[in-house]
């Protein structure tokens, strides 16, 4: 079924005084997530979980009704006067509160895409000096430690795990530890005080690679970063087939689930080597993937994800254990899966979306992760909406007569001079094959030549020759059938002996791929009523988005006619997120409700996506672009 329906897009406005300073949010934001959303960090200790009681407010205007926590931490009167925990006031109405108290000198750091993020980690180690148990203090263990943290203002609990370990270590160091909080969780008590060591991992769990970051969750600094192939590659090159793997066979689940941890845990032995980390130090994992792959990560079914209506079996962000999930670190560290925005946007683009700040600032941009599945995201703190677009494999060189991935032997980038071709090979050897961005590259070099005309065709061989130097024009090849091929590599020039050709069905493939992404971003502009003279950057993300010459993407119509200056690579924009969503719970919190603040919109079965897909099929003419060709062509030949 399809959902062309927007979301309610009502909001109410937060004054926040005396800082004057106004936001609109989504109805039943607390107060304190949409301070921290406009760059007011209201004081915390507690990560925003009701315990610490210092992100206090005081409503002058609106009503807010007091909760349970509120009525914990105030007085009566407090509460009639009006002050409410910020962290647990959530705006139904128009609201107007005086903020008495904002962080103290703020740690922030330039992060993601000229982002300035304040760092505040969701891990606290607090050195306790306990006084010893006697007849007179027959105080448990665990509440010893629970009293001696509450005056910092954390309100704790503890696992089993850590339970089972408490006796020993507070008896070994003679009740001189460090406590280590995570949220409202003690997830560790050190002997001494260890508090100037604190570590964090944060993961893109990419469908084809997997990028894990060891982080110094004091310094914000990264203290490694790795990356390795997804082990589940040989059971599937994309979602689909990993999803079909799963119902095809008995162990399918367990088997992937069992793959993907040994990737994980093979890259976290690496990292902690490379930082000289041990396992113990390692408190909190963000990670950032697709929701297959988070799926298959937690060994949750994902079968209902690859099947119309396309249904996730969870979007919200998952908490949960590093020993439930298996991963090789402290066994009460915690690991939290960014949440997705439809089963085809993934927690890679929520963390894209921190990375870039697209949805949390003025001005609309554009976030695009160019791959099988185009991932689309456009719009501004005023309002924000995603789709997603099947692209088919074309971009990954699949389906291409001469198309390989990115690796040793792919030309990658293609340039055609007045007189010459010339080739950009990955490992700088022969070529072997074309890889996407070299497809996108050859197409955009072809069509500013003239030598391919909007339609996609290519020109005949003698038009070829009136245009362009010999040397080029004879590059134009045609076969028995009269099919026309371009040829990027002679046989004596190519590393397999054989020449290596773009056809003219290649180039289809390749416009059928770009049409369907450049239709789902017509839709979500239509959605918002924005043109590309409104558009302020076009982000493309993805490990292939990352290789795309903006030039290209540009000529060959993938992305809107921004000025080329506007259209930027962003990386790998998920590990950036993540990495956003570990160093601060504030925009930990931003990424939670995204959710419920991003309108998805499903295009399979929407009119709209194809009359948009197929008035974009053609390649945009040069002169709207401001560019012209090398040789016009007066007429298309036949
Ligand atoms: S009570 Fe700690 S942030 Fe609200």
């Amino acid at each position: 079924m399809t959902n062309p329906v927007p979301a309610s897009t009502a909001k109410v406005s937060i004054e926040f005084r005396p800082h004057d300073k106004v936001t609109r949010v989504p109805p039943g934001m607390t107060i304190f997530n949409a301070a921290n959303w406009i760059g007011l960090p209201i004081d915390s200790t507690c990560g925003a979980k009701g315990t610490c009681g210092k992100c206090k407010v005081r409503i002058l205007h609106g009503h807010n009704g007091a909760t349970a926590a509120d009525r914990r931490i105030f007085t009566e009167k407090e509460l009639a006067d009006g002050w409410r925990l910020s962290c647990r006031s959530e705006a139904n109405a128009d609201v107007v509160c005086h903020v008495p108290r904002l962080m103290g000198n703020p740690k922030a750091a330039l992060m993601g895409f000229d982002r300035h993020v304040i760092l505040n980690a969701n891990v606290h180690k607090i050195p306790l000096i306990l006084t010893p148990p006697s007849l007179e203090d027959q105080r448990s263990d665990f509440s010893r430690i629970r009293d001696a943290l509450e005056p910092e203002g954390y309100a704790v609990e503890a696992s089993l795990n850590l339970l089972r370990q408490l006796p020993a270590v507070l008896r070994r160091h003679q009740w001189h530890v460090t406590a280590v909080v995570a949220g409202h969780e003690l997830v560790s008590v050190e002997g001494g005080d260890t508090s100037d060591r604190a570590f964090g991992l944060a993961f893109d769990i990419g469908t084809t690679t997997v990028v894990g970051m060891l982080i110094d969750l004091n310094s914000g600094a990264p203290v490694a970063v790795r990356s390795a192939l997804n082990g589940q590659a040989v059971q599937g090159a994309d979602v689909i087939s990993r999803i079909s793997y799963t119902m095809l066979n008995e162990d399918g689940l367990s088997e992937l689930n069992r793959v993907i941890l040994s990737t994980l845990n093979g890259l976290i032995a690496e990292l902690l080597v490379e930082g000289q980390v041990a396992p113990h130090e390692v408190y909190e994992v963000v990670t950032a993937g697709n929701a297959t792959m988070q799926h298959l990560l937690l060994g949750v079914d994902p079968e209902a994800i690859g099947l119309e209506p396309f249904i996730p079996a969870v979007e919200e962000m998952v908490q949960a254990s590093a020993q439930e999930v298996g991963l090789d670190i402290l066994p009460q560290a915690q690991i939290h899966c960014l949440p997705y925005l439809g089963a085809y946007v993934g927690a890679d683009l929520v963390a894209g979306l921190l990375a870039t700040g697209l949805a949390q600032n003025e001005g609309v941009r554009l976030l695009v992760d160019v791959g099988t599945n185009g991932e689309i995201i456009l719009g501004s703190a005023a309002r924000t909406v995603a789709t997603a677009a099947p692209a088919g494999p074309a971009f990954e060189g699949a389906q291409i007569q001469d198309g390989m991935r990115a690796s040793d032997g792919a030309i990658e980038a293609v340039t055609i001079h007045s007189d010459r071709l010339a080739l950009q090979v990955i490992g700088d050897v022969p070529p072997i094959g074309l890889c996407g961005s070299g497809l996108l590259d050859a197409v955009a070099q072809l069509r500013l030549t003239g030598l391919m005309l909007p339609s996609g065709r290519f020109v005949q061989a003698e038009d070829a020759a009136a245009m362009v130097a010999p040397e080029l024009a004879q590059r134009i090849i045609t076969d028995e059938q009269g099919r026309r091929s371009f040829v990027l590599a002679w046989p004596e020039e190519s590393g397999s002996g054989k020449a290596i050709v773009l056809t003219q069905r290649d180039v289809r493939e390749l416009q059928f791929a770009k049409g369907s992404i450049a239709g789902g971003i017509e839709v979500v502009m239509q959605e918002l009523g924005v043109s590309s003279e409104d558009l302020e950057e076009i982000f493309l993300a993805g490990s292939f988005g990352s290789y795309i010459n903006p030039q290209s993407a540009r000529i060959i119509g993938l992305v809107p006619p921004v000025p080329v200056e506007r259209i930027k690579a962003v990386g790998n924009a998920a590990g950036e997120g993540a990495k956003i969503a570990l160093l601060s719970f504030r925009e930990r919190q931003v990424a939670r409700s995204l959710p419920q603040i991003v309108e998805y919109h499903e295009l399979s079965g929407r009119g709209d996506f194809n009359d948009s897909f197929l008035a974009v099929l053609q390649f945009p003419e040069l002169d709207s672009l401001g560019l012209e060709s090398a040789a016009a062509v007066e007429a298309e030949g036949p």
